[in-house]
């Protein structure tokens, strides 16, 4: 996740519009950023590593003279935070300008067709090959709006840009998957990935589509959609947010915005480079002791996924707290111990902490992340970077649904490459994995309207138990620390609910079970729920469509639009999505600020 901005401005130069609206987009990423201007049909660009204050001190961000221009905040997805890598991206002549946020999955193709036609690359990014195809395409004698036509029809993946050309007056802005809005203004014309960007200058929005490229002039726009291969109209509607909402895409919390990205997020985990998953896969395959370490959120996708790896790939891959491993693994680790860390922030010091024991051991260091340039990233032989954006919300939602996702593809991956499942068997899982995104967010529409209503039923109420087996006993864990971080409702998180603890608990609490069809303890989770009933406990349980044992077992059920044959490697990840919301509507019900929890730091880099 990135930042775009860009305007066309009558009269004015927009140099330090596009600075302050770079700065209304800096929540989106902060690693480096940069403009482009065009003036008296010259390219001007300036582009620097870090936030945007200090590269604006370092430079002048807002001195670019023209009335036309396009900036970037930027999240890293492909090549470390470096000024290189920084955008906008230029083509051979420093004549078109480039901004993009979302990830190009055939760069890799594309770069060696253009490098063998004899184009020279600055960056590692992904973007770079845009101007280039451009540049290419007018070299063959298009003009600018027909190359760039031509130039995004040969992209696959996601990408929201902005691109002007030195020879052109106005600008280009293409949407496919990754968010992209304009503003019509009196004056002017506004572009951004979020309408807060532009919102101090005009309140009428168009919220462009797949496939749309707008092309901005001074005199107006007209846009042409490139999968349907015409002309579109689209209509303009005001908005009346206030700023700080709008910042929140109209959510009222972060927490509940980064919810509903979900979809969007896994989709992103499905455009991963499969190169440095299989590294990876090998390098876990032929480790001696293989070895998964992390904290609070990302432990539980580690627990979710080590079943799934020795379920599917028949190899056992430890999952340990950071904080226990050096004290109680450390001392035989060696060259043959693949570790691999899976950290959000990659600054966390507990893991940070054991990869530095390890790499000292000579053990193989592994990552996944969400921060590429972090800590991590630099410290591991081979990272995956997981690329769903900076999360805002203290409490961990959209990232821990795409670690489920990462870790499960590299589950599946082993398995293939170690002959432990049949390629029908792969393919199935392949298929569902896949489906995943869509999954999700049929979920989250369906269950959340009944889960608002839940949680108003639960707001006095003081104890909860989550019961989860197997695979799910991460789903339990996960769900009870939601609850726990932002609703503070002491619970407790177990694999299996026996007679003493449910009558600790007692009448009046409420026991949620995460009940799939799938899972091979369903009889014995169906018998605790009847006797958690028996104690006066309230049941709620989790289950698929059409799940009629579960109705009989429990007080209330939480009904998943999900198949009962999806496997249950990957029930994880539809099943926590209830969970997340149930805590976060119990918080908000309770009159708490999810997005501010107290007593919890969204990442501890000091040990
Ligand atoms: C802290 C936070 C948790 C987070 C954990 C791991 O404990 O409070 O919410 O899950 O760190 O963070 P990481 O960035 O390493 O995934």
């Amino acid at each position: 996740m990135c930042g775009i901005f860009g305007c066309l401005v009558k009269d004015k130069d927009v140099a330090p519009l596009i600075l302050a609206g770079l700065k209304r987009l800096e929540y989106r990423g902060y690693d480096s950023c940069g403009e482009a201007t065009i003036h008296e049909g010259k390219l001007f660009v300036k582009k620097g590593v870090g936030e945007i204050d200090k590269v604006h001190a370092e430079l002048g961000l807002d001195d670019l003279p023209g009335e036309i221009g396009i900036g970037h905040t930027r999240w890293a997805t492909h090549g470390a935070p470096t000024r290189e890598n920084a955008h906008p991206h230029t083509d051979c002549e420093g004549k078109i300008a480039v901004v993009h946020n979302g990830i190009i999955e055939n760069f890799l193709e594309l770069r060696k067709e253009l490098e063998a036609k004899g184009h020279v690359f600055k960056s590692k990014t992904d973007t770079e090959v845009v101007p280039h195809l451009i540049e290419e395409f007018m070299k063959e004698g298009l003009g600018f709006q027909e190359a760039v036509i031509e130039a995004v029809r040969k992209l696959r993946g996601s990408f929201a840009l902005a691109i002007i050309y030195a020879g052109f007056e106005g600008m280009a802005c293409v949407k496919m998957e990754s968010p992209l809005v304009l503003g019509v203004g009196r004056d002017g014309i506004y572009v951004a990935s979020d309408i807060p960007a532009f919102l101090p200058y005009t309140n009428v929005v168009i919220q462009l589509k797949d496939g749309d490229v707008a092309f901005i002039r001074p005199d107006g726009f007209r846009i042409y959609n490139f999968i349907k291969g015409r002309e579109v109209k689209r209509k303009p509607r005001t908005i009346d947010w206030s700023a700080d909402m709008a910042e929140r895409e109209g959510y009222p919390h972060f927490m509940l915005k980064e919810i509903h990205e979900q979809p969007r997020c896994l989709k992103n985990t499905l455009r991963l480079d499969r190169r440095y998953l299989t590294m990876m896969a090998d390098l876990i395959s032929s480790a001696e002791e293989a070895f998964m370490v992390a904290c609070g959120t990302s432990y539980h996708a580690c627990l979710a996924s080590s079943y799934a790896m020795s379920r599917l790939a028949k190899k056992a891959v430890h999952p340990v707290i950071a904080s226990e491993f050096v004290e109680n693994y450390g001392s035989f680790v060696g060259p043959r111990t693949v570790l691999l860390a899976v950290s959000q922030s990659g600054e966390t010091a507990d893991t940070l902490e054991a990869v530095r024991h390890a790499r000292e051991r000579g053990a193989t260091i592994l990552g996944v992340t969400n921060v590429l340039g972090s800590k991590l990233t630099r410290m591991a032989r081979v990272y995956v970077c997981q690329q769903s954006g900076p999360e805002i919300g203290v409490a961990a939602t959209k990232t821990y649904t795409a670690q489920l996702s990462v870790l499960t593809q590299l589950a599946v991956i082993m398995a293939e490459r170690r002959g432990k499942i049949g390629h029908v068997e792969a393919e199935d899982l392949w298929d569902w994995i896949h489906k995943l995104p869509d999954l999700a967010e049929s979920v989250i529409e369906v269950t959340e309207k009944d889960i608002i209503r839940l949680a108003e039923e639960h707001v006095g109420v003081e104890k909860f138990a989550f019961v989860g087996s197997g695979i799910n006993l991460a789903t339990a864990l996960e769900g009870r620390l939601k609850l726990l971080e932002i609703a503070y409702a002491p619970s407790i998180a177990t694999s299996s609910l026996d007679g003493v603890t449910a009558g600790c608990l007692g009448k009046g609490s409420t026991a949620i079970f995460v009940c799939p069809s799938s899972s091979p303890d369903r009889k014995r989770l169906l018998d605790e729920a009847c006797m958690a009933r028996d104690h006066g406990l309230n049941v709620i349980a989790l289950a698929e469509e059409g799940d009629e044992e579960v109705k009989e077992a429990s007080d209330e059920q939480l009904v998943l639009p999900v198949p009962p044959e999806l496997p249950e490697v990957l029930s994880p990840l539809p099943f926590i999505l209830p969970l997340q919301m149930f805590a976060y509507y119990v918080s908000v019900k309770r009159g708490l600020n999810p997005d501010k929890p107290r007593n919890l730091a969204k990442s501890v880099t000091v040990k």
